[in-house]
């Protein structure tokens, strides 16, 4: 008995060490509370599925029946006289009526399933939603934006995108120092630029200080040596090159677009990726929007 339990319980750990170098491997994030409810109910699950058998299991050893043997008996294995539980069999024939239904009137069969026609509807109301407004001016795209940025981005960077003294990147300026030092030590990992990763160590010490100096002022002023280094990718001017690297001097669509799609992790802190969440003509709005921010101060 108690040897089954110490099985049990070596299975269950197995389980729960597989768990989580899943969790490990898919980049999981254990801090978000929804992620680890999850985690702990896999971890239950594990705990109770081995706990149950090895209870069941022990019990089949050991215990002894009771009741009516029927004749029957093959080799000295008899059998008992035991009427069907009532409520096992009619779960029984009510799980295969339902199969039969759900298989020839539900899903799948003649694909309707209440998701697939929530997404059905959902892409009709966008399709017509982007065709309203293909060419919205600049006034509604920017009312749009603040909508969309109220409920979905204030939480964070607050309801004038000031970023909440540090809880988020403040989006009435572009980039910090802080945050140019912490690019020039670690690189930058988190877009899909056409350049790709900007590669750490880009600058030392000194010629560092000195361009995200530059850099967190908005490249005003004379530009130290060190800024030829940054401009082989970032433009003379800083705006990206025509897309290719990020804009450092100013937000625009290309950046906006990036950060939705892929989240952003950096000396600040992590913000989620939005990916799928707006539709093309929502993230120009946001742009706008993010734009006005700045253009304000
Ligand atoms: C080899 C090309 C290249 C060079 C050289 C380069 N960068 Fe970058 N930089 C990039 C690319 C591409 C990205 C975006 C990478 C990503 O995150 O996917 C980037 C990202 C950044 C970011 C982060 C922007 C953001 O919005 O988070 C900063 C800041 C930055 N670079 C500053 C610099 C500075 C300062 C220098 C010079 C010391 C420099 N870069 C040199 C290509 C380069
Ligand atoms: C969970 C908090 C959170 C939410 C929600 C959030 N952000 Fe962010 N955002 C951040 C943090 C943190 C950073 C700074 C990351 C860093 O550089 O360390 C950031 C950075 C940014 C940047 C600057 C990126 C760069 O490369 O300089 C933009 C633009 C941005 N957010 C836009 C948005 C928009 C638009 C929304 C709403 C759709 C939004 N954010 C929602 C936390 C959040």
């Amino acid at each position: 008995m108690n040897g089954m339990i110490v099985k049990a319980l070596v299975m269950a750990g197995v389980l729960i060490v597989g768990t989580l170098v899943v969790v490990k491997q898919m980049n999981i994030d254990l801090s978000d509370p929804v992620n680890m409810i999850t985690f702990i109910g896999a971890v239950a699950i594990a705990v109770l599925t081995f706990g149950v058998s090895a209870k069941y299991m022990a019990q089949m050893k050991n215990d002894t029946a009771t009741g009516e043997l029927s004749e029957d008996n093959w080799d000295g294995i008899g059998e008992y006289k035991n009427p069907l539980p009532s409520g096992w069999a009619w779960s029984f024939v009510a799980t295969l009526i339902w199969a039969i239904w759900y298989f020839l009137m539900g899903y799948p069969l003649n694909a309707y399933s209440q998701i697939g026609e929530w997404n059905q509807e959902t892409k009709a109301y966008n399709t017509k939603f982007e065709a309203k407004h293909k060419n919205a001016d600049a006034q509604t795209l920017k009312d749009m934006g603040e909508s969309i940025f109220l409920v979905q981005c204030a939480p964070c960077h607050g309801d004038t995108g000031d970023g909440l003294s540090g809880k988020a990147q403040n989006l009435t300026k572009r980039i910090s120092k802080e945050q140019v030092l912490y690019a020039i030590k670690n690189g930058s990992h988190n877009f899909k630029y056409p350049l790709g990763a900007m590669p750490a160590g880009m600058a030392q010490g000194k010629d560092a200080e000195a361009v995200a100096e530059y850099v967190s002022n908005g490249l005003k002023g004379k530009a130290p040596a060190s800024w030829a280094t940054c401009a082989g990718c970032h433009g003379q001017d800083g705006k990206g090159n025509g897309g290719t690297a990020p804009n450092l001097v100013e937000y625009d669509n290309t950046l906006v677009a990036q950060v939705l799609e892929h989240g952003k992790k950096g000396v600040i802190g992590k913000m989620p990726s939005f990916k799928n969440r707006f539709t093309p003509v929502q993230e120009k709005a946001l742009a706008e929007y993010i734009k006005s921010l700045s253009s304000n101060k």
